[in-house]
């Protein structure tokens, strides 16, 4: 069976971006593979965190991920700093990573641009990544299209390590879906939607009030045109609001221009709020039960001994290879 390995980094809230870009994929690879999902907290460290309420959010993305449906008898489920191997691991792969090859990552560039200090966990955050994934011989790793070239990285380690020190690692594929994997912001449909932007009208969130959603969907950006068209080039607000209309209900884009042709774009949204409300209120509901519960604790610690003893099997072949392991 195919491994599987993800992770979502619990800063800020988990976008409908997060979700229909990665997590909601998540549940589907799980009936057919053998995955392993983090939560990535020393991610998150890469800018500056505040601990209470870095504690709190880590339990809200593994609290959605049972509440979307990933289950921990077929997924482990573990928090990224419950199993230090990704630390060691990700210092062995920092001296065989490039000084200019982190320097070309687009996400590395962004996040560090127009900042007095940045750190150099921010500069080294793709290794940490590569790191995640290398320890599980994960085959296939499903992210959105921002992460490509992170999975570009950890191929071209894996790669390198491997042909030095014969086959270690298993050089894993990138699973980026053809539809979804770019969900746009709402307030400019010409950049994706993310967790950090400073508009809250950027975002719809996965805890959103049916009132937040509805304010921040009627608000979205889109043309003077008034004509319901699939066109991401020329006009990328309608065409991201057809996209998450599309992957919520399950009705194709075809079927949603058809059924809506000739309407105005109000229309579109409002039919597009009850859609992602009714979507959204049982993800919402499942999730406070599991975070009043306390079940949460025991089903991490248990995804954290599970994902351990295949990390360090990894983590020793290395450090044999590498002279770390004397006799
Ligand atoms: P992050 O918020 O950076 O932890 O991202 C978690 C996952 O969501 C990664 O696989 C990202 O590629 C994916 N993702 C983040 N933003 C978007 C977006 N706007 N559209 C689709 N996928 C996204
Ligand atoms: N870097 C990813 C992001 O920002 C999160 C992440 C951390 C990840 N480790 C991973 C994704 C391993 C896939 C595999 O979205």
């Amino acid at each position: 069976m195919k491994r599987v390995l993800s992770g979502v980094q619990p800063t800020g809230d988990v976008t409908i971006g997060n979700y229909l870009g990665a997590i909601k994929r998540f549940v589907e690879l799980q009936e057919t593979t053998e995955p392993f999902f983090m939560i990535a907290n020393l991610h998150s460290w890469t800018v500056s965190q505040e601990p209470a309420v870095l504690r709190e959010k880590t339990l809200d993305v593994a609290a959605l991920y049972l509440a979307v449906g990933l289950d921990p008898k077929r997924s482990t489920i573990f928090v990224q700093s419950d199993v230090p191997e990704h630390s060691e691991l990700a210092w062995l792969l920092q001296c065989m990573a490039y000084f200019g090859e982190l320097g070309r990552m687009v996400q590395f560039k962004e996040k560090s641009e127009g900042k007095q200090n940045v750190s150099v966990g921010l500069y080294t955050y793709p290794v940490l990544q590569a790191a995640d994934i290398l320890l599980y011989q994960a085959d296939a790793v499903p992210v959105g299209e921002d992460q490509k070239q992170h999975l570009e990285l950890t191929r071209d380690l894996a790669e390198r390590f491997n042909k030095r020190f014969g086959d270690t690692f298993k050089v894993p594929e990138p699973l980026i879906s053809e539809f979804g994997a770019r969900i746009m912001g709402l307030d400019d449909p010409t950049k994706k939607m993310s967790k950090s932007a400073p508009s809250p009208y950027n975002r719809i969130t996965m805890s959103d009030t049916p009132d937040e959603i509805r304010s921040k969907i009627m608000k979205a950006v889109t043309d003077a045109e008034n004509e319901i068209r699939y066109d991401p080039e020329n006009k990328p607000g309608i065409s991201n609001l057809l996209t998450i209309y599309s992957l919520f209900s399950g009705e194709s884009v075809e079927q949603l221009v058809e059924r809506f042709r000739g309407q105005g774009y109000g229309t579109l949204k409002k039919s597009l709020v009850e859609v992602v409300v009714s979507h959204l209120a049982p993800i919402q509901e499942r999730h406070r039960q599991l975070r009043q519960s306390g079940a949460v604790l025991d089903i991490l610690k248990q995804g954290a001994e599970r994902a351990r003893a295949e990390a360090a099997k990894t983590l020793q072949d290395v450090k044999e290879k590498m002279g770390l392991v004397l006799r």
